[in-house]
């Protein structure tokens, strides 16, 4: 069965209307009744692994998948995910699969490490950031911004207009900027879009077989030449940068593979090598870009629902930006525009799953839990938890300013994870974000195609497999 009229049908009249008339439930696969057996979930799963999910998923504590390679249980209560990602998170390091599969592309760089290698990589990855600041690289992310937006001003003719290519354009070139003082050409921004494209499909259909003991190399090879285009962008870049620093008295940009390359491990005493750097890089940039991409554009989706909203931010930017330039500190005084935000991540987490590994037999409550195995514990299924939050389905910025958004948000929020391992670039993403959103909003109306509902997927981020439309008019000033 094709999951996709599950979804659609999942588009009722509630949906068609604009908040703050009637609730907007934005689309999601619709769950299963039931859980299905393992070779539906094979097929299932093949195309995404959100249409796997069945209604007990987004109700349950914890439950248990059984696969042909082993036991995979999935850990859904507060208590239990504090247990795993931060009061024992040595206990359950990431697992392998997650090395496996993303090292094409992240290379061996934190986002997949472990033990000793991850805590050496993580003090000089922490300093790299510390150095670079994130409020130095505020000059370079309004910069990108400033490119985005003439860009979007051509697309300003209130037609239909696939927003998330320009997401991941405006994103990438913060990362350029920030990691490498470069702006990203409209070459290598496609190259990138539609090679992480390609390296997301097969990556997905690549776990699938990997879980179920089945031969996945042809995937494999297949995520490894599209990830080769994307590391060959970056690789030049820094080369280029590694024979600057060799020339005697050149000075070297004030960024984050400055900081990279400068950084010493003050237990270690040693620095990254090359190669080493090379894999940071693209890990930071891969990691920092696509999540940010993901929620802007679900984001820009979700308001073009839902003009009222738009219409606070509006007065909110005014408020707080009169003369309407948005500065540091301003942004950091747009408390509707964050709400917005968050509330498209807690919908659409781009991380939507985490997986690791048990390194002893354990056992979480009533549940035996072997040695090595899996523990999936998933954003996606937290934040729309029936029991967790309150209408867990509906968009509703505000909720964070409640009581009990706020008590939610306090113990099953989690799009960065928590713990040791949290997102090293959660301040920076929460910056970038702001800007760009901010910046939209103030510029254009955003309004929703008349034909156009996106069908989430969930591969390595949540997105859409039929793209997000949406149609911008210029505000008056
Ligand atoms: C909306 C934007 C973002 C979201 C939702 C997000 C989410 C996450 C999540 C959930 C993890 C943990 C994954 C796991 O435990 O398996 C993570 C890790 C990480 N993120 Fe982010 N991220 C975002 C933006 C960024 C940015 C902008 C950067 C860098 C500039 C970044 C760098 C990293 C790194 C380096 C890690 C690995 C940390 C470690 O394991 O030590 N992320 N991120």
């Amino acid at each position: 069965m094709s999951d996709s009229s599950a979804q659609e049908s999942n588009n009722d009249s509630r949906q068609e209307s604009n908040c703050p008339f009637a609730a907007f439930i934005p689309p999601y696969p619709r769950p299963h009744k039931t859980k299905s057996s393992f070779l539906l979930r094979f097929f299932r799963g093949w195309h995404s692994w959100l249409h796997v999910l069945f209604e007990k998923s987004y109700s349950m504590q914890m439950g248990e998948i059984r696969q042909p390679g082993g036991t995979v249980f999935m850990v859904n209560e507060p208590k239990w995910v504090r247990h795993v990602l931060v009061e024992e998170a040595a206990s359950f390091p990431k697992h392998e699969l997650m090395h496996e599969l993303l090292e094409p592309l992240l290379g061996v760089s934190i986002f997949t490490t472990n033990g000793e290698l991850w805590e050496r990589q993580r003090r000089l990855v922490d300093q790299a950031f510390s150095l670079a600041k994130v409020q130095g690289v505020f000059p370079k992310m309004q910069s990108a911004v400033s490119s985005m937006l003439h860009r979007l001003d051509k697309m300003a003719d209130g037609r239909d207009q696939e927003i998330d290519g320009e997401m991941t354009y405006v994103t990438a070139d913060v990362m350029f900027r920030a990691i490498l003082s470069e702006p990203l050409t409209a070459d290598d921004a496609r190259c990138i879009y539609e090679s992480f494209l390609d390296f997301q499909k097969h990556a997905q259909r690549a776990s699938l077989l990997m879980m179920y003991r089945l031969w996945a190399w042809p995937m494999r090879l297949a995520c490894k030449k599209s990830a080769g285009k994307i590391r060959r962008v970056l690789s030049r870049i820094i080369a280029r940068r590694y024979e600057l620093v060799a020339k005697e008295g050149a000075a070297a940009p004030e960024d984050i593979l400055s900081g990279l390359m400068q950084a010493v491990d003050p237990v270690l005493k040693n620095k990254f090598e090359y190669l080493e750097t090379v894999d940071q890089v693209c890990m930071l940039f891969l990691a920092g870009h696509e999540t940010s991409a993901s929620t802007l554009a679900w984001s820009l989706y979700l308001l073009s629902r839902c003009p009222e909203v738009q219409e606070r931010m509006v007065a909110e930017i005014r408020e707080h930006a009169p003369d309407g330039e948005l500065t540091f500190s301003a942004i950091r005084k747009l408390r509707l525009v964050s709400n917005v935000f968050r509330e498209s991540l807690r919908l659409y987490p781009p991380v939507g799953f985490f997986v690791r590994t048990s390194t002893q037999d354990t056992v979480m409550r009533d549940k035996k839990i072997p040695k090595g195995s899996p523990i999936l514990i998933s954003p996606w299924l937290i934040h729309r938890h029936r029991t967790l939050w309150d209408r867990s389905d509906e968009f509703d910025p505000d909720r964070f300013d409640t009581p009990e958004g706020k008590e939610s948000s306090k113990c099953a929020y989690i799009p960065f994870s928590a713990g040791p391992r949290v997102c090293v670039g959660k301040a920076f993403a929460i910056q970038e974000a702001l800007l760009i959103l901010a910046s939209i909003v103030q510029r254009y109306r955003i309004e929703a195609s008349a034909q156009h509902i996106p069908r989430p997927v969930g591969r390595v981020t949540v997105r859409s497999d039929n793209g997000i439309r949406v149609r911008l008019k210029r505000r008056e000033l």
